[in-house]
């Protein structure tokens, strides 16, 4: 059995964990940033590589500590080495490359989304291959999970992330950020029948996803209802909801129709992943194609380290370690993990 530290720093979020091979989380500590990145409406990538340096250190002692393990009994120490905002990405890199060298440990460079994708391989023993449906403010596609580092990308947005979406249309409604958990508690006072939106890509071949559409006609009728009548605002925010979640489920029902065969889980993660309505509507899919639909809980779904400590422990079961000179990298396709033991 081995312990795994992983860190996380690829957005807007300052974390580490401790978990151990045998799936148990021994602890998983997540700085939020979002205070910092509120007066601007996004995650400001500067902000978030300074704040990255300023929290990593006392994250990284609070998850030690928390789990009762010192450096000296951890394994290997897996750290999310792309894709990301690169400022941050360095610093969580550079300081899992320097525990790594000072106390002789394996390091393990994790691409981000490798994490998402195996976090249901924790949380609910989901065997390859499976389907994932990552949605989160930076992501948005469908994954064929073959095995560890053998990932097919099925389809994915042509335009915006769908949690960017949300998050843009509750900036125009005047919500808070970020915007999709705002947006879900306004839209359960709201008519999603009552504008009728386009859906993007609906009926065509294939299972890309496409959001910029849809979100400048909720812009043009935004700008064409009197945001100051409360129905008005939660109207938009039901209809727009219902039309997000009549895509994703249209495109869900295309990729099983064309890559379901031999798959068995559909997982859904990803910050957008927490939304009730969503997840009814996908369930509701999933049982038409009779998939178990499994979705780890909230705080696995959401950026966290606990993911990348997981992902390490795979890979190093598997036998797949780094090098020392392994270069954080801004973009990272999963397509591009199949060169497995390159780095
Ligand atoms: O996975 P995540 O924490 O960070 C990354 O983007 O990687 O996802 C954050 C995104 C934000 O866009 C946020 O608005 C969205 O997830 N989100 C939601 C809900 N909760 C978070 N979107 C819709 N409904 C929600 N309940
Ligand atoms: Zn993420």
């Amino acid at each position: 059995m081995s312990i795994i530290l992983g860190i996380e720093t690829s957005c807007d979020e300052t974390a580490a964990a401790v978990v151990r091979s045998d799936k148990t989380i021994l602890s998983n500590i997540v700085h939020s940033q979002m205070q910092e990145h509120l007066p601007y409406g996004g995650v400001v990538p500067e902000i978030a590589a300074r704040s990255h340096l300023v929290y990593l250190e006392p994250v990284i002692t609070q998850a030690l500590t928390q789990a009762n393990v010192t450096l000296e009994e951890i394994d290997a120490i897996a750290v999310t080495a792309g894709p990301g905002l690169i400022g941050g990405v360095m610093v969580g890199v550079m300081a899992a490359k320097a525990m790594a060298a000072v106390h002789e440990k394996p390091f393990i460079a994790i691409n981000h989304l490798e994490g998402h994708a195996l976090t249901a391989r924790l949380t609910d023993d989901v065997p390859f291959p499976f389907i994932l449906l990552l949605i989160s403010g930076g992501h948005c596609q469908f994954i064929l999970a073959k095995n560890l580092g053998h990932y097919e990308v099925l389809g994915q947005t042509i335009d915006d992330a769908v949690g960017e979406s949300f998050d843009k249309i509750a900036q125009l409604l005047e919500l808070d950020y970020p915007g999709g958990p705002e947006i879900e508690k306004l839209a359960r006072q709201g008519d999603p029948n009552r504008f009728v939106l386009p859906k993007p890509l609906k009926g065509k071949p294939g299972c890309d996803l496409s959001f910029s559409g849809l979100k400048t006609a909720v812009r043009q009728l935004i700008e064409n209802q009197t945001l100051q009548n409360p129905q008005d605002r939660a109207d938009i925010a039901a209809s727009f909801q219902q039309t997000i979640a009549d895509t994703l489920g249209n495109r869900l029902q295309n990729c099983l129709d064309l890559h379901g065969t031999g798959v068995k889980d559909l997982v859904i993660a990803g910050g957008v992943a927490a939304n009730q309505y969503l997840r009814q509507k996908l369930e509701a899919v999933a049982t038409l194609y009779q998939k178990r639909l499994v979705v780890p809980p909230a705080k696995l779904c959401t950026d966290n380290a606990v993911m990348i400590a997981w992902a390490g422990a795979e890979r190093l079961k598997a036998g797949y370690v780094s090098k020392l000179d392994f270069a954080p990298r801004p973009r990272w396709p999963l397509t591009e993990m199949n060169e497995l033991e390159s780095y």
